[in-house]
């Protein structure tokens, strides 16, 4: 049973493949997170309990006082003298902020319902998950908080959300509503996240937990560069290979706020949801109040483990699209060969060349709409710009469809520009607060998709050109974040929901963008890998990594992505030889050998580069469509040491069947008389024999205690890639 409630001990134990989660319903129906981490087979805990003085001073379970301040409730509300991080935090009709929590009922069923206007996990079949809900309320304010946790038969990733419902006759203010929260043993930990900026997104950074709360957020209104969604919290000795790890996806694109709160009893407490900070929701008699999903995993055999367990998860439970267990279109992208400055022609002669090498579809970038030559127009003026392309949307893409090639298109629904005849018509449109100055960050403004008459004009729009031709590929940008976050529509919900309707409005529409074109391919992207996280990937099954595509700088932002998300997901391009972002010359095989290791594709002038690089595209496009099925359903491995004066990085891809391996390496620093790099593969069958594609035989066993030596030229940013099959 994957979940099971023990009417005796009063407990609820969610069992995973390898976890245990248990929540303890107390004397006096509070909520306590008993236990997470590898599986136990017991349901009952009372009599380790018993032994804890926290368990046995507090509250009215033994009648003396009734004190939380020690408890690690299940779901911590403000204001009951509870004091790591609280999740939940409203104002009743007088201003009171104080919110009791009690167990009322609980239900557990087959499979797991969808949440309304939000993007949250599935199970494909029923019978593959089960789902506890547990029904808590607050007597006072006839507030019911339904946890709901979804444990899934093939997965040790644990869904987990809220449903806040006000059952009373007044309004209620939710102030706050995290997705949930848990408590880890006493002791010494590191937190992981993945701070960054443009062009250097999601870098690893590990420090150690500490007193207070360490929080990582974002108040741009989607995800953002700065800060991604995922953390993990792990022992010190955590390895890539071994040591314990909790690891926590939100499955949102808006603001959030998340970490750990280590208090004066040493409890760490860890939790996500919705940021506090601009949110707040009206809740009139009857409404219901959903948050987003959180998912959660643990694995006491280290980064590694946890990084495959979310890779398997969000590929079987979480990406819907058809696109995610099959071939993905090779393609090139015009923005970093043109940036504005195009037309048909140019875009003829890109695919012809493209087409030669073994491409297979030509995405045309931002430029090709309303009068835009720049940045500075046009955005929300979705018509095609004839004069700029010398010819009419379809015949373009009939030609290139002539050539071969499938054809993509760009588009920035949620933005406007002043300079647009959309913001000349309805200049209310965008996000603002009445007469304040609009901040015009990129030269554009944010459309109001709070409102549904503003994204349905867009979406109109959008499917006008849609359906003029056979576009195949979208690819939707975002490319400012949001500020002055009010709405002209008046304020349903209050003024502070906005930014929430905001992410809503923006979920229902690509739902409604898959539903009606449901064999449209669609990469999301926010300035490269500005708005990257679980909640994009229900819609999108690939999301533009980074603007940036130099070979080193990618090193650090895709092992810092794979630490929660699927290689398969991560757009991964070939620029030109000298990176436009960084400036760095590397070779074309480096460059590859980087792109590989995700949905693979090309950013560069292909007319300019010389016959010898076209016939290495057409060698590397070949290797691909080889090694793609090992990046689609293998399982993905770090195999570098993550320290920061390392000369390498290295990582593979395995089959699940452990019959093929993708190995690659890339050296950074090229130092001097040392030896070459011995790296140890991982996840190999020790008994068999792996063939390489030069010929060379070597056991499994040897290639995971010994270690391949990674020979390459001198010089920095050489690279070493190898396919091995099973003999
Ligand atoms: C940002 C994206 O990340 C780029 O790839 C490109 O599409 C530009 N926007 C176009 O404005």
């Amino acid at each position: 049973m994957s979940v099971i409630f023990d009417s005796n001990a009063k407990t609820f134990k969610l069992n995973t493949p390898n976890t245990s989660y248990m929540i303890y319903i107390s004397r006096d129906n509070f909520l306590y997170h008993l236990y997470y981490g590898n599986k136990i087979p017991e349901t009952d805990l009372r009599a380790v309990m018993r032994l804890d003085p926290d368990f046995r001073i507090g509250t009215a379970e033994n009648g003396i006082n009734n004190n939380l301040m020690f408890f690690p409730l299940e779901y911590p509300t403000y204001g009951i003298g509870n004091f790591l991080e609280p999740c939940l935090a409203i104002k009743d009709k007088d201003g009171n902020e104080t919110c009791d929590l009690r167990y009322v009922s609980h239900t557990i069923s087959e499979g797991k319902k969808r949440l309304e206007g939000l993007p949250a996990s599935f199970a494909k079949e029923k019978s593959g998950a089960t789902t506890l809900e547990i029904v808590c309320s607050d007597s006072d304010t006839n507030l019911t908080a339904t946890l709901s946790y979804t444990v899934f038969e093939n997965s040790d990733v644990i869904a987990r959300s809220v449903r806040l419902t006000n059952n009373s006759t007044d309004q209620l203010v939710i102030e706050r509503a995290l997705s949930g929260s848990f408590e880890i043993p006493k002791g010494d930990y590191d937190m992981i996240t993945l701070p960054g900026g443009w062009a250097r997104e999601r870098h690893i950074e590990r420090y150690p937990v500490r007193h207070g709360q360490q929080i990582i957020s974002s108040k741009e209104g989607k995800t953002g560069h700065a800060m991604n969604n995922f953390f993990a919290v792990c022992s010190l000795d955590t390895t890539e290979t071994a040591g314990e790890v909790y690891g926590c996806s939100l499955v949102y694109s808006g603001n959030f706020y998340a970490g750990a709160d280590r208090g004066e009893s040493e409890g760490i407490r860890v939790f996500s949801g919705i940021s506090p900070l601009g949110f707040e929701w009206k809740l009139s008699p009857d409404e219901t109040f959903q948050t987003p999903e959180l998912l959660t995993t643990f694995s006491s055999k280290g980064l590694g483990e946890m990084s495959r367990s979310f890779h398997d998860f969000m590929r079987e439970h979480l990406i819907r699209s058809r696109y995610i267990k099959a071939h993905r279109p090779i393609l090139i992208n015009n923005w970093e060969a043109t940036y504005f400055d195009f037309n048909a022609e140019k875009l003829l002669s890109i695919a012809a060349c493209a087409a030669d090498c073994g491409i297979e579809m030509l995405v045309m970038d931002d430029g090709w709409f309303g009068h835009r030559s720049s940045d500075g127009s046009s955005l929300g003026d979705w018509t095609v710009w004839e004069e700029k392309l010398g010819c009419g949307l379809k015949e373009l893409v009939d030609r290139v469809n002539a050539l071969g090639l499938k054809f993509g298109i760009w588009f920035e629904p949620e933005m406007i520009s002043p300079d647009s005849d959309l913001y000349r018509a309805h200049p209310d449109w965008c996000l603002h607060v009445g007469d304040r100055p609009r901040n015009t960050g990129r030269r554009q403004l944010v459309l109001d998709f709070s409102r549904k008459d503003v994204r349905y004009e867009v979406y109109r729009r959008m499917k006008k050109i849609l359906g003029s031709a056979n576009i195949e590929y979208i690819k939707w940008d975002h490319n400012r974040p949001l500020s002055e976050i009010g709405s002209a529509s008046g304020n349903i919900n209050g003024a502070m929901s906005v930014a929430h309707r905001y992410m809503l409005g923006v979920y229902e529409l690509q739902e409604r963008l898959i539903t009606d074109y449901p064999d449209l391919l669609l990469e999301n992207c926010s300035g490269g890998g500005g708005r990257f996280d679980a909640g994009m990937l229900h819609y999108s099954p690939q999301i533009w990594t980074s603007d940036n595509c130099d070979a080193y700088d990618r090193l650090d932002i895709q092992e810092g992505t794979s630490l929660c998300y699927p290689p398969l997901v991560c757009g991964s391009h070939i620029c030109a030889d000298e990176s436009h972002i960084a400036g760095r010359r590397t070779s074309m095989e480096t460059r590859a050998a980087v792109a590989y290791a995700g949905t693979f594709g090309y950013e560069l002038d292909i007319t300019g580069i010389s016959e010898s690089e076209k016939s290495e595209i057409r060698k590397q496009v070949d290797f691909y469509k080889k090694i793609e099925p090992l990046v689609l359903f293998g399982d993905y491995y770090r195999l570098s040491p993550a320290a920061p004066d390392r000369d390498y990085y290295a990582w593979s891809f395995v089959s699940k069947d452990k019959s093929e391996c993708l190995f690659e390496y890339v050296r950074i620093h090229s130092r001097g008389s040392r030896k070459p790099d011995y790296v140890r593969l991982q996840g190999l069958d020790p008994a068999a024999q792996y063939r390489d594609d030069t010929g060379l035989v070597l056991s499994g066993s040897l290639l995971m205690n010994h270690g391949i030596a990674c020979a390459s030229d001198k010089g920095d940013y050489q690279c070493f890639v190898r396919h091995f099959k099973i003999v």
